[in-house]
Parts: C-alpha cells; sequence; structure tokens
C-alpha cells in the first residue's frame, strides 16, 4: 500500500515563507524518491490575516489540525503586532490544544560549521533537550490586580502537575534509551530555590530512575547547565527539563550548534499530532530578501519525516545537509551565506536524491 501523509503547512510571518518553501522542497524531493505520498495543506495564520480580520487561530482550524499527521511551521510573531498576540494565539495555542507536552530539541554541531565555542567540535557538542511544552510559567497562571497604579500586583505562577511532570520525565527516560549514546539523562531544575516545582520533578525524576536502571541520571541547576553547556558541553547527553528553562538554555544550545540558521525544534503529542519547526523567529528585517538560511527549516523537515516513520528519507535530509554545510556555505547567518535561500534549498534538495 501507498504510504501517505496528510501534512498541515503554516508559512507564517517573516521569513517563515521563504524557509519553509525550502522545506517542501525538499519534502518533495525525498518523497518521490523514497516512493511516499505527502498532501499539504496551506493554512494562513499569522500577522496578515490578523490585522486584516482580527482572526488568529479559529477554532474550526483546530479540529482541522488535530487531524494531520504533522504540522510545517515556518514563524510566527510581527513587529506590527502587539508581542504576545500572535505566540500566544498561534503558536501557544497549537501546543496547548493538541497537547504537543513535547519540545524536542536536538543540540548538534555538524562537521564544517562554526561553533563559539573554543577548542569543541562535532565530536563534543550532541546532545538533545527535551522540554516540558505545556505547563510551567506558560501555563498563563496568574493576574494584574490595580494595574496601573502605585500599587499594582503581578503574579505569574508556574504550574507543575504530576501528571505532567510525569510524561515528560518518562518520554525523557525512554528517549534517552532509545538514542543509546552515554544514556545518561539529565535533569535541570532550581531545587535550591524553586523548592515547590523542583522538589515534584526531582521525586518524580528519582522514581522514574528505578524503572530505567540501565539510564545513568546526574542533575544541575540551571545557572549551572549554562555554564556547563559552554564550557564542557560533551558532558551532556539527554538534558529534561520544565517549559521555561527549556526555553532558555535551548537558545544557548542553537547558538554553540551554530545559531539561528540551522537549529530545529519539534513539539511532540506522542499519542497525537506534532509540529516542527525551525526556532529563529520570523526575522522581518530578513523578510522577502532571499537571504534568510533555510537550513533551520530543513533540519526541522528532518525530524517530521523521521517523527513519520520515514527512517531512510529522514537520513537522506541530514546528510544533504550535512554535505552542503562541508563545502559551500561560508556562514550560516542570514546574507552571508554566499548563496541565497532559494539556492541553499536547491542544492540540499539535490543532494537529498544522489544519497
Ligand atoms: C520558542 C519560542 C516561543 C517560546 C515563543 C515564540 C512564544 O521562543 O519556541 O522557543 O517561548 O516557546
Ligand atoms: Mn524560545
Amino acid at each position: 500500500m501507498h504510504r501517505s501523509y496528510k501534512i498541515a503547512v503554516i508559512p507564517g510571518d517573516g521569513t517563515g515563507p521563504e524557509v519553509i518553501r525550502e522545506g517542501v522542497k525538499v519534502l518533495k524531493a525525498v518523497s518521490d524518491i523514497e516512493g511516499f505520498k505527502v498532501d499539504l495543506i496551506y493554512y494562513d495564520f499569522g500577522a496578515e490575516r490578523y490585522l486584516k480580520t482580527g482572526e488568529t487561530l479559529p477554532d474550526s482550524a483546530l479540529e482541522e489540525l488535530r487531524q494531520m499527521d504533522a504540522i510545517y511551521l515556518g514563524a510566527i510573531g510581527h513587529p506590527a503586532v502587539k508581542p504576545g498576540i500572535l505566540e500566544k494565539g498561534i503558536l501557544l495555542r497549537i501546543r496547548f490544544e493538541l497537547d504537543m507536552y513535547i519540545n524536542l530539541r536536538p543540540i548538534k554541531l555538524y562537521p564544517g560549521v562554526e561553533t563559539p565555542i573554543k577548542g569543541k567540535g562535532p565530536e563534543e557538542i550532541d546532545f538533545v533537550v527535551i522540554r516540558e511544552n505545556t505547563e510551567g510559567f506558560y501555563a498563563g497562571a496568574g493576574g494584574i490586580l490595580r494595574r496601573g497604579t502605585p500599587d499594582e500586583v503581578a503574579i505569574q505562577e508556574s504550574i507543575n502537575t504530576r501528571k505532567g511532570v510525569e510524561r515528560c520525565l518518562r518520554y525523557a527516560f525512554e528517549f534517552c534509551r532509545r538514542r543509546a549514546k552515554d544514556k545518561k539523562l539529565t535533569l535541570c531544575g532550581k531545587t535550591n530555590v524553586l523548592t515547590y516545582a523542583f522538589d515534584l520533578w526531582e521525586r518524580v525524576f528519582k522514581e522514574l530512575s528505578g524503572e530505567y536502571p540501565d539510564v545513568k541520571t546526574d542533575y544541575a541547576h540551571v545557572d549551572a547547565i549554562c555554564m556547563w553547556m559552554v564550557k564542557n558541553p560533551e558532558w551532556f547527553d539527554v538534558i529534561v527539563t520544565d517549559n521555561m528553562f527549556g526555553d532558555i538554555i535551548t537558545d544557548l544550545g542553537a547558538i554553540i550548534q551554530g545559531g539561528m540558521g540551522i537549529a530545529a525544534g519539534a513539539n511532540i503529542n506522542p499519542e497525537g499530532t506534532s509540529m516542527f519547526e525551525p526556532i529563529g523567529g520570523s526575522a522581518p528585517k530578513y523578510a522577502g530578501k532571499n537571504v534568510i538560511n533555510p537550513l533551520a527549516a530543513i533540519c526541522a523537515c528532518q525530524m517530521m519525516v523521521d517523527h513519520l516513520g520515514e527512517a531512510a528519507a529522514a537520513r537522506r535530509v541530514e546528510e544533504a545537509v550535512i554535505r552542503v554545510l562541508e563545502g559551500h556555505l561560508k556562514s550560516l547567518s542570514a546574507g552571508q551565506m554566499g548563496y541565497s535561500t532559494e539556492e541553499v534549498g536547491d542544492m540540499v534538495a539535490e543532494y537529498a536524491t544522489k544519497i
């Protein structure tokens, strides 16, 4: 029987449409050669639609997205829209409503890519951050009292449920076991100050570790992790953490793997639909110029086909990216690649079919 996947494509704002176009090019190239079909359904959610209609994400679309095999997202965010509206209304809403409770971010330095860390190379920089993706400070608990007065109070609480923490940690243990690298899982927290939230995380972590005797466990405070990710990135295999800390340390991770031009992430609902995205944002100043690096979006596409079970296609994409990185680009930064967005996409698509 023919393998066929229904994929929602949300190019979004800024440079999103340009990088997604290249990702789709690569997706089509590998699906042709590996013999599976992709049915792409485009959605125009983003700033333009919001400014025209006042709508971020209609409920009916959410129901459609739930029926997809995957979602491929470019970027959300626009200088003409107040920060938070599109991010919360589209990106976070999809993550929450479709219960994508894992945010998976590989931090992998490919050969030929420059890292700002002196003396470290691909051997040392190869780990994965698993970020809880539906709770913590992102849950939106809190409020403002007496707004705009000298007596104003702003409260923003971090929500950590037993169920939410446990499913994230369990995923991390399973992932670490399957990845079979060092089989070492590091919990990143702040048990010395956030003594309620991370008490729960730590207790469940210890409890679950009994079920995974083959996985070594370790703990580090988030501030120390920031230091060690720079000083000794080779110490890490898989890091698991809450939503807010995960957001912060994965930007640090993106920089040590070569920057936003290459960093990709997956929002995973292991029992439902998952969404794949480059993590660099909409980069409005480069929009429409054909200079943005599409490799992060292409790496997100690689994660997507892998997740769909098309491992051979995923390997083709990764190999093609590695080849382009080894011999071609002058830099991963927008406007400094020595090639246009489109040319980089063409090269990856071509290599991917020749492997
Ligand atoms: C990310 C982004 C989002 C987040 C923003 C755009 C809401 O920074 O995916 O890391 O904070 O999760
Ligand atoms: Mn972020």
